[in-house]
C-alpha cells in the first residue's frame, strides 16, 4: 500500500494560522471582539466591495442576502441546478419560489443564452437571479447584470466557490468575483475545503449601505442598540429588536483564521492554477473531458471537474488507491424535497443531467504536492490501461 490518503480537497493550516488562534484566545474576546471586523474589513478589500459582512457559514450568508432583499411568498427567484443544495434553499426559507435554468454545457455554470430566453418569455416573473461560479470559474457577470438590468431583476452571487475569481470587462477591465460591480451582494463560504477555512465560516459582500446594514441586524437576532432605530431608550442596557433575525455570527477564533488564511489566498490561488495546468498537461492523451478555460476568465480553481463515461469505476479505482474524488452536484431539481415541492423531475434539465452522469472532482487544494498529484495522475492512467486491457 502507498503512504497516501489524498482527498479532493482540504484545508492548508499554517503556524502562523495556529499562533493567530491561540492569541485570540488569550484574549479578552471570544466573540464579537476585534478579529471580525478586521477580517471583513481586509476580505472587502480583497474583493474591491466597499462592505463585508462575516457570519456562521455560507449557508447564513446567502440567507442573510434573501433576507436582505426581503424575499418572500411574491417573489419568484431563478438560479441552476448545479450548486449545493444552500443556494436555493436561501430562497425557500424565506417562503420564496425558486425555479431553475439549464447549465452551459461548456462550463457548467448558469446558461446565459437559456436565462435570457426564459426572461423574454416570462416578462415581469422574476424578481431575482441566483448565479453560482460553479468550481471557481467565474458567470460572466457583465452580461447577466445587462439581462438583469432589463428585466429589473436583482442579482445575488453565489461565490463559495470563487474567491479570487475574476473576468474581463468588455473594456478590457478586470472584474473581480465579490465587487458586486454587477450585483447587489455576493456570498462566500469558509468551509474547510474552500479556498479559505474557517472551520465553518462565511462572508457577504455589497457595495449598498442599506443592505449592509440590515444585514448587521439580521446577524444578531435582529436586535440593536443604535440609538437612531430605537423607539425609545430606557438606558445603556437598553436595546430592541425591530426585526425578526438570527444568530448569525462569526466567532473571533474564526476570524483570526479567516485573516492569516486570507494573506495567502495569492499563493493558493497561484498553487491552484499550477496543480490546474499539471492536470491539463497530463490528462489531455485520457480518455476523459477536462474543464474549459476561456481567455478572459480567471479560474480560482476550488475544484478541478472531469468528465468520463466509466465514472463510477474511476471513483472506485481511485478510492481503492486512497484517492477520494467527489461529485459535485446532485442536480438541486432531483432532490426529493425539491421534486415534491417545485414538481420538478429527470428530465426537466437535460444538460445539467447529462454532466452529472459524468463528473467527478478530483484532488485539487493548496496543500497538494507534486509528489501526490502525480501519484493521482498515475492512478488514472493506471485505470484507463487496465480498461483498456478489459480488467476493470
Ligand atoms: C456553492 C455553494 N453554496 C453554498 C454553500 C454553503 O456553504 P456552507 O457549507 O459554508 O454553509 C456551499 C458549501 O458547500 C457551496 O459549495
Amino acid at each position: 500500500m502507498n503512504q497516501f490518503k489524498i482527498p479532493y480537497g482540504k484545508q492548508s493550516i499554517s503556524q502562523k494560522d495556529i499562533d493567530g488562534v491561540i492569541e485570540t484566545l488569550k484574549s479578552d474576546f471570544m466573540t464579537q471582539g476585534p478579529k471580525v471586523p478586521e477580517f471583513e474589513e481586509k476580505f472587502a478589500e480583497f474583493v474591491g466591495a466597499k462592505y463585508a459582512i462575516a457570519c456562521s457559514n455560507g449557508t447564513a450568508a446567502l440567507h442573510l442576502a434573501t433576507m436582505a432583499l426581503e424575499v418572500s411568498e411574491k417573489d419568484h427567484v431563478i438560479s441552476c441546478p448545479n450548486t449545493f443544495v444552500a443556494t436555493t434553499n436561501s430562497v425557500l426559507y424565506c417562503g420564496g419560489n425558486v425555479s431553475f435554468c439549464d447549465i452551459n454545457k461548456d462550463n457548467f455554470t448558469i446558461d446565459l443564452d437559456e436565462l435570457e430566453r426564459i426572461l423574454n418569455a416570462n416578462p415581469g416573473k422574476y424578481s431575482g437571479v441566483m448565479p453560482i461560479h460553479f468550481a471557481g470559474y467565474p458567470v460572466d457577470m457583465e452580461r447577466l447584470g445587462k439581462l438583469a438590468e432589463k428585466h429589473g431583476l436583482w442579482i445575488i452571487e453565489d461565490a463559495c466557490h470563487a474567491p479570487g475569481a475574476k473576468f474581463q470587462k468588455e473594456n478590457g477591465e478586470w472584474s473581480r468575483i465579490g465587487s458586486c460591480e454587477f450585483s447587489e451582494m455576493t456570498c462566500f463560504s469558509f468551509h474547510p475545503v474552500k479556498h479559505i477555512a474557517c472551520g465553518e465560516g462565511g462572508m457577504v459582500t455589497t457595495n449598498s449601505k442599506e443592505l449592509y446594514e440590515k444585514m448587521l441586524l439580521l446577524r444578531t437576532h435582529g436586535v440593536t442598540k443604535n440609538p437612531d432605530l430605537l423607539e425609545k431608550n430606557d438606558g445603556p442596557w437598553y436595546y430592541e429588536m425591530p426585526v425578526l433575525g438570527y444568530n448569525y455570527r462569526l466567532t473571533e477564533l474564526q476570524a483570526s483564521l479567516g485573516i492569516t488564511q486570507l494573506e495567502v489566498i495569492h499563493e493558493n490561488l497561484e498553487h491552484r492554477q499550477n496543480v490546474a495546468n499539471h492536470y491539463f498537461d497530463q490528462l489531455r492523451d485520457l480518455p476523459v473531458e477536462l474543464p474549459l478555460v476561456e481567455n478572459g476568465k480567471y479560474h480560482a480553481y476550488h475544484l478541478f471537474v472531469i468528465r468520463t463515461e466509466k465514472r463510477k469505476d474511476l471513483q472506485q479505482y481511485l478510492m481503492d488507491h486512497n484517492i477520494f474524488s467527489q461529485v459535485h452536484y446532485i442536480p438541486v431539481h432531483l432532490q426529493p424535497y425539491y421534486k415534491k415541492n417545485l414538481g420538478t423531475k429527470e428530465g426537466d434539465f437535460p444538460v445539467i443531467e447529462d454532466y452529472y452522469s459524468k463528473c467527478l472532482s478530483i484532488p485539487m487544494f493548496h496543500s497538494l504536492s507534486l509528489e501526490e498529484q502525480d501519484y493521482v495522475i498515475q492512478t488514472i492512467n493506471n485505470f484507463y490501461n487496465s480498461s483498456k486491457l478489459g480488467n476493470i
